[in-house]
C-alpha cells in the first residue's frame, strides 16, 4: 500500500465529545508515536468564539482527562498543542467557509477534513467547502455516522458529497472496523487453514453475534430518539462484524478485495417481509433497573417523556447465498444489559454420531468465541474427557482452549480505533472505510426491518436495566433449539 499523507487535518466538531474523548487523544496518541507526517497541522473547528489559545486549552483539558496517566508525557503534549489551531464555524451560514479557507492556506500538500455533523448539515458544509477551494483533488473527506437514518436519506447524502468528492477521497467511518480485535477475525479466517474447510452451512449450525453495553441513553437523546438500536448498532457496528465472519476470502488485502467481498455479503442479507419481521425480531427497551449493583432509571424516565423507541433489539438473519444456506445468524444489541461485552461465537454443528453414547458420554457441538470487548480473547470450546476409570461411563466435559491476546501481546499497547482510523485517512488508505454501495445495501435491510414494526404496530418490550433484555429474546433462539451464549 503506497501511503499518500497530507499536510493538514481540519477537524470539524472539535469541541464536542467525540473529539474530546477519541479524536484529540488519539491524534496525540500518533503523534507521540512519532506516526504523524511532520509539520502536519491540525486545525479545529466548531461553532462559538473559540481561538487558538482556547482551543489549546480545550485539548490540553482533555488529553488530560482521558489519556492514561503514564501517556502524559508534558514535552510530547507541548509539541502536539503546538500543532493545533482554531477556526469558529457555523455550516449552516455560507459565509463561514472563506474565513476557513483562509485560515487553513494553501492545500497543495494535502488536507483531510474529518467531518461529524447532523445529517442535515452535510449539504452546506460540502458545498461550503467546494465553493471556498477546499474540495479540490488533494482533499479527502472523512463522514462519521449518522450518515442518514434510512436508505433515501442515505442516498440524499451520498450523492450530496459525490457531487463535490469522487468515492476515493470518501472515507466513510465505522470504528468498528478500527479495533483490533476486529481485524483479528481476518487474520484468524484467512491465516489459518484449519477453520476454511468447516466455515460454512455444512461445518457450522448458528452465528450469534452480540454488541451489550452497560451504559444508557447518556445525554443523548437528541441523536437516540432518532435512531435507536437497530440504526445505531446493527446498521453498521454489527453488519459489519457479521460481513467480515460471512466473506468469502478476499484476494488481496486491499480496499477493493476487502470491500467487494463485505458488499456481497450485504447484498446478499435477506430482506424481510413484514410478516417475516415479528418471528424474526425482538425489540426491548430498558425500564429501571440495576447495573452493576448501582440502580439506574428507565429510558422513560431519562428522557422525560414516554418513548417507543428501541434500546435492545435482537434479530434472526439470513445470509443467503450457496455458504451460508440455512444458517441463523443471531444478532443482537442493548444498552444498560448485564455486562459490557462484545462478543462472536460461532457454534458448530454436532458430530454426525457419537460412539459414546452407549457409555452415558454427552458432546456438545464446538463452539468458537471471538471476544472483541472488554476482554480480547480467542476461544475455542472442545470436548474433553474427565480424568478417572469411567467405571460408570465415560464423562465427557466442554473445556476451552484459549488465546488471550491481551496476554499473548502484553507489550503491546492496544489503539483506540480512531487512532488508526485517523492515520489511515491522513495516509490515505481506504479499506477499513465503508464504501458507498456496502452502507445502501445494509440500510435496504434495515429499511424493510422497520417497514415491518411499522405494518405490525411493534412495541419494544420493556425490560429491566442490567439483564440480558425482554424474555422473547431468549424465544428467539430457542425455538431453533438454540441457547445465546451468555456466560
Ligand atoms: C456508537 C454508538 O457508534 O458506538 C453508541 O452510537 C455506542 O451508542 C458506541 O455506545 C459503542 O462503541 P464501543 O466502541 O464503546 O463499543
Amino acid at each position: 500500500m503506497q501511503r499518500n499523507p497530507v499536510g493538514k487535518l481540519l477537524l470539524f466538531g472539535a469541541t464536542g465529545d467525540l473529539s474530546k474523548r477519541m479524536l484529540l487523544p488519539s491524534l496525540f496518541g500518533l503523534h507521540a508515536d512519532g506516526l504523524l507526517p511532520e509539520g502536519l497541522t491540525i486545525t479545529g473547528s466548531a461553532r462559538g468564539d473559540e481561538d487558538d489559545d482556547s482551543f489549546r486549552e480545550i485539548a490540553r483539558a482533555a488529553l488530560d482527562e482521558y489519556l492514561s496517566d503514564d501517556r502524559k508525557d508534558k514535552e510530547k503534549i507541548a509539541s502536539f498543542l503546538q500543532r493545533l489551531s482554531f477556526q469558529p464555524a457555523d455550516l449552516s451560514d455560507e459565509s463561514t467557509f472563506q474565513a476557513l479557507a483562509d485560515k487553513i492556506g494553501d492545500i497543495s500538500g494535502g488536507l483531510a477534513i474529518f467531518l461529524s455533523t447532523a445529517p442535515s448539515l452535510f449539504e452546506p458544509a460540502v458545498k461550503g467547502l467546494e465553493k471556498v477551494g477546499l474540495a479540490g483533488d488533494t482533499v479527502r473527506i472523512g463522514l462519521e455516522k449518522p450518515l442518514g437514518y434510512d436508505l433515501a436519506s442515505s442516498r440524499e447524502i451520498n450523492d450530496t458529497v459525490a457531487a463535490v468528492f469522487p468515492e476515493d477521497r470518501i472515507f466513510r467511518i465505522d470504528h468498528y472496523l478500527g479495533k483490533e480485535t476486529v481485524q483479528n477475525i481476518l487474520a484468524l479466517r484467512f491465516g489459518n487453514s484449519f477453520f476454511e474447510p468447516v466455515w460454512n452451512a455444512q461445518g457450522i449450525d448458528n452465528v450469534q453475534i452480540t454488541i451489550a453495553e452497560t451504559v444508557g441513553l447518556e445525554d443523548r437523546a437528541g441523536y437516540y430518539e432518532g435512531a435507536g438500536a437497530l440504526r445505531d448498532m446493527i446498521t453498521n457496528h454489527t453488519l459489519q462484524l457479521l460481513a467480515l465472519i460471512a466473506m468469502e476470502p478476499p484476494a488481496r488485502y486491499s480496499k477493493d478485495d476487502i470491500r467487494d467481498e463485505k458488499a456481497k455479503v450485504f447484498r446478499s442479507l435477506r430482506v424481510m417481509t413484514p410478516t417475516d419481521v415479528p418471528q424474526n425480531t425482538v425489540t426491548g427497551q430498558y425500564e429501571e433497573g440495576a447495573v452493576s449493583s448501582k440502580v439506574v432509571k428507565g429510558y422513560d424516565d431519562e428522557l422525560g417523556y414516554d418513548s417507543d423507541v428501541e434500546t435492545f433489539v435482537a434479530i434472526k438473519a439470513h445470509v443467503d447465498n450457496w455458504r451460508w444456506q440455512g444458517v441463523p445468524f443471531y444478532l443482537r444489541t442493548g444498552k444498560r444489559m448485564a455486562k459490557r461485552r462484545s462478543e462472536i461465537a460461532i457454534q458448530f454443528k454436532p458430530v454426525p454420531h457419537s460412539m459414546f453414547s452407549g457409555r452415558g458420554g454427552l458432546l456438545q457441538p464446538n463452539t468458537l468465541v471471538i471476544r472483541l470487548q472488554p476482554e480480547e480473547y480467542i476461544e475455542l470450546l472442545v470436548m474433553a474427557k474427565e480424568p478417572g476409570l469411567d467405571r460408570d461411563g465415560v464423562r465427557l466435559r466442554e473445556v476451552p482452549l484459549k488465546l488471550s491476546l491481551d496476554t499473548e501481546f502484553a507489550g503491546q499497547r492496544r489503539r483506540i480505533a480512531y487512532e488508526r482510523l485517523l492515520l489511515d485517512l491522513i495516509e490515505g488508505d481506504q479499506t477499513l472505510f465503508v464504501r458507498r454501495d456496502e452502507v445502501e445495501a445494509q440500510w435496504v435491510w434495515t429499511d424493510a426491518i422497520r417497514a415491518g414494526w411499522a405494518a405490525n404496530g411493534t412495541k419494544p418490550k420493556h425490560y429491566p436495566a442490567g439483564t440480558w433484555g425482554p424474555s422473547a429474546a431468549i424465544a428467539l433462539t430457542e425455538r431453533d433449539g438454540v441457547t445465546w451464549q451468555d456466560d
